[in-house]
């Protein structure tokens, strides 16, 4: 109560000192977890009208409200109205902070420091996205809503055991969203250990510019800003090397619409796009590199991703299988993908891939922006 009341002295001063307008943090109840914890929803709005809302189970965002170019608003992310919708089935990480290493580990197995380590296999025969009971998107963090001059948003902070799901080290971490008045989504993540540990964070929303529950996203138009990707096995766990995309079906250098050479990809073991791909580095002075761009034609929504992570893994929501989500929408496959900013696909086990390794002294750091603007 304490903490929510100092929340509401603290955008109360924004407001009066810096005449941030149209901008709210309330927290309300977004239902018990199974295990009887009272889960929030926290809101999020900028001048423009643009709306995000969050809840601290997963760190997860929950809704992104966006306007179309007629000015009009759609929520453009996948989710469920309450928290027992996010302990279903139907969640396939919808919106949440993915680690602590996110995407796959071959067999689950690495060694750190000369020691061998076993992770849960939850993706026969790999480890995917941190674990079973306590990976990051399952569990509670502690939330700080903020408001001030650059935007709005909330801080949420986790501390994963050593041991937490097979991972050594204390883990003490930090996911800050932040919604501005250029529209931009900007994530930043910050962690440090007590042990050297792999460490890859990312986050899992699904989108589709026309609006969640909208039929498809094979109509979206995507650029890449990446000239080589990594190859994997049937099993998604890369090779090792860097191959070119010149004259695959995952040239997205220029412009191309999503839909339109998926045909082959769907007869593999990835059922369409699934796959990492090697940023090319701007090294621009703000060290965020434009990843990718997403285009509806229907709508006019634009979303760039911006990221300082060296990858991108683009997902065409292939195993969505037609869950029901909020407001009852049916969430068809491939109605929605995934951009997720991240380091490659087990990395831990590939000595040329950039390191996940987070050794004590050390911070981990990551950024990440969705911006959103029409055409
Ligand atoms: C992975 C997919 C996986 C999905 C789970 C994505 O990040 O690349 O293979 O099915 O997450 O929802």
């Amino acid at each position: 109560m304490a903490r929510f009341a100092s929340v509401m002295l603290l955008t109360t001063a924004s407001l009066a000192n810096f005449a941030v307008q149209a901008i709210a943090v309330e927290p309300r109840s977004f239902g018990k977890t199974k295990d009887g914890k009272a889960a929030k929803l926290y809101t999020v709005k900028n001048k423009n009208g643009m709306i995000a809302k969050f809840t601290d189970r997963g760190a997860t965002l929950v809704e992104l409200h966006v306007p179309d170019k007629n000015g009009k608003l759609a929520d453009v992310v996948l989710g469920f109205d309450d928290v027992s919708g996010y302990e279903s089935e139907g969640n396939q990480y919808f919106g949440c902070t993915a680690g602590r290493v996110a995407n796959r580990i071959a067999k689950g197995k690495f060694s750190v420091g000369g020691k061998e380590y076993s992770v849960a296999v939850n993706n026969e025969p790999n480890a995917l996205h941190g674990g079973v009971k306590r990976s990051f998107d399952k569990v509670m963090w502690n939330a700080m809503p903020f408001a001030k001059r650059g935007g709005s948003g909330i801080q949420f902070r986790y501390v994963s055991p050593d041991g937490e799901e097979g991972y050594p080290g204390t883990l003490k971490v930090e996911v800050i969203y932040t919604l501005d008045d250029s529209n931009s989504l900007t994530i930043s993540y910050h962690a440090t250990t007590d042990q050297a540990t792999p460490v890859n964070l990312t986050h899992h929303s699904y989108f589709n510019l026309s609006g969640a529950g909208t039929d498809t996203v094979l109509d979206h138009v995507l650029t890449l800003n990446c000239k080589s990707y990594t190859p994997t096995d049937d099993t998604l766990i890369p090779s090792g090397k860097i191959a070119p995309v010149r004259g695959t079906e995952l040239d997205f250098t220029k412009a191309e619409v999503i839909g339109k050479r998926i045909k082959s990809l769907i007869e593999t073991a990835a059922l369409g796009y699934d796959h990492n791909f090697v940023i090319d580095q701007e090294k621009p002075a703000s060290g965020l590199t434009t990843a990718a761009t997403v285009y509806d034609p229907t709508s006019g929504r634009v979303m760039t991703v911006m990221t300082t992570e060296p990858g991108i893994q683009f997902y065409s929501g292939n195993f969505l299988f037609g869950q029901k989500g909020k407001g009852g929408k049916e969430y068809k496959k491939r109605s929605a993908l995934c951009l997720e900013t991240q380091h490659y696909p087990d990395s831990v086990n590939q000595p040329s891939f950039p390191s996940t390794i987070l050794k004590p002294g050390d911070k981990y750091t990551h950024k990440c922006v969705y911006r959103f603007s029409n055409k």
